[in-house]
């Protein structure tokens, strides 16, 4: 009999828990304290669920929509995301090729497991979401993380994806609009790393979790360029969470080719099973239902990128490129960094939080040290006000 130790499986020695957990539960204890807490660090929307939707879940319950569905997911809900990728971007996929999951993050989880393991390298990119990095560490693959610059925009070129490959490359997962710095993957960068991918027979993962999210009228059809060129190397993954407002239901898919598909619904037979069956029908409202909310609370964004941005420019020496999608700006504050005062971007976030009472994530936890990301789905009022602060608290900190 083997002795418990309690030493873990070997594969929990590569995953990190989210570091922008820290700043989440200091603000929590200095607002138990009192204190008036500006809060940039949200990474979900701040606006309700639309009440169509609500109402759409409330309905299930009503009708005791409340018992397991396919494990896919419910042949309507999955009609639905059919329908929408057809209208929204010109693809056909079966209902057959998709697989409703609990949110986009299973939905890539759910790539990981089922294309990548021990051996494998996969391209992917930063400043990045880390779930990413950490799903492909999970599964025992090698993240080769290609580095976009900030004064080109975050831009992620066909040049640099293409750089990063190895002869060890199984595939990459690219993230458009990206989290956190908004940057879009143009078309024709697209169409180069198809092409190349198609020679390598590489496996190609679009996390299109903002894809409702983008501004100023960016051609952004990653899912016809990447499919002409891959379509059966190619998966799809997509998110309630931030287009509906609707993070807490829980509610994403996944969509690639039908081999790719059942294994995820095997995987996911053994794991959650299906969604929540009121999530879906909540969801099959959100993509069917009419769509005005997603336009408004676009609109809303908009707004305040754009204050944002301007608020920001008060003080040259924080710079700051243009998003062009999701909801957060990614300002560079490394002007502010010195060895003998604030040393890092995550001493600058923790300062902050202390002095100014103002969240933020520090860029760290994007593999970008000198960066901040602030996310501006709060109110005007609420982003004046901590953009405020942070630039007394930058000028204050300054190196003389
Ligand atoms: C880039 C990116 N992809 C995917 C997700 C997954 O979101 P969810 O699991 O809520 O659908 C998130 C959430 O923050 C994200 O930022």
């Amino acid at each position: 009999m083997t002795q418990n130790t309690g030493r873990m499986a070997a594969r929990m020695d590569h995953v990190a828990m989210s570091p922008t957990m820290k700043g989440t539960i200091e603000a929590q204890r200095l607002r138990r304290e009192g204190a008036d807490v500006v809060d940039l660090g949200a990474g979900e929307p701040d606006f309700p669920t639309p009440a169509h939707i609500c109402a759409a879940g409330q309905a299930a319950i009503d009708a005791q929509r409340t018992k397991y569905t396919a494990n896919m997911g419910t042949l309507e809900l999955r009609e639905a995301v059919a329908a929408r990728y057809r209208t929204d971007y010109g693809v056909e996929y079966a209902p057959e090729d998709i697989v409703i999951t609990a949110g986009g993050k299973q939905a890539l989880f759910h790539a990981a497991m089922g294309l990548f393991g021990p051996g494998d390298d996969v391209v992917t990119h930063a400043p990045g979401w880390p779930t990413i990095v950490e799903q492909i560490k999970v599964v025992g693959a090698r993240p080769v993380v290609a580095r976009t610059q900030a004064e080109k925009g975050f831009a992620l070129t066909a040049d640099l994806l293409l750089s990063s490959l190895t002869p060890g490359t199984r595939g990459m997962v690219i993230n458009s609009p990206g989290n956190p710095t908004g940057a879009l993957m143009s078309e024709g960068d697209a169409r180069v790393v198809a092409a190349e991918a198609a020679k390598r027979d590489l496996w190609v993962v679009v996390d299109l979790c903002y894809e409702r999210l983008i501004y100023d009228e960016v051609p952004h059809n990653l899912p016809a360029i990447f499919g002409e060129a891959l379509r059966d190397r190619l998966i799809l993954a997509g998110s309630a969470s931030k287009a509906y407002a609707m993070t807490g239901w829980r509610l994403g898919w996944v969509m690639g080719p039908r081999v790719f598909a059942k294994g995820a619904s095997a995987l996911q037979s053994h794991t959650t099973s299906n969604a929540s069956s009121i999530s879906q029908y909540a969801a099959l409202e959100a993509l069917t239902g009419p769509q005005q909310c997603v336009t408004d609370m676009l609109l809303e964004y908009q707004r305040r990128r754009d204050q944002a941005l301007a608020w920001l420019a008060e003080e040259p020496r924080i710079r700051c490129s243009v998003p062009q999608g999701a909801f957060y700006v990614f300002p560079d504050v490394s002007e502010f960094l010195s060895p003998d005062g604030l040393r890092t971007s995550a001493d600058f976030c923790d300062a902050l939080l202390a002095e100014e009472h103002v969240v933020t994530t520090p860029g760290e936890a994007f593999d970008a040290p000198g960066f901040l990301r602030l996310s501006y789905a709060t109110s005007l009022e609420r982003l004046r006000e901590g953009l405020t602060r942070m630039i007394r608290f930058a000028r204050k900190h300054a190196p003389k």
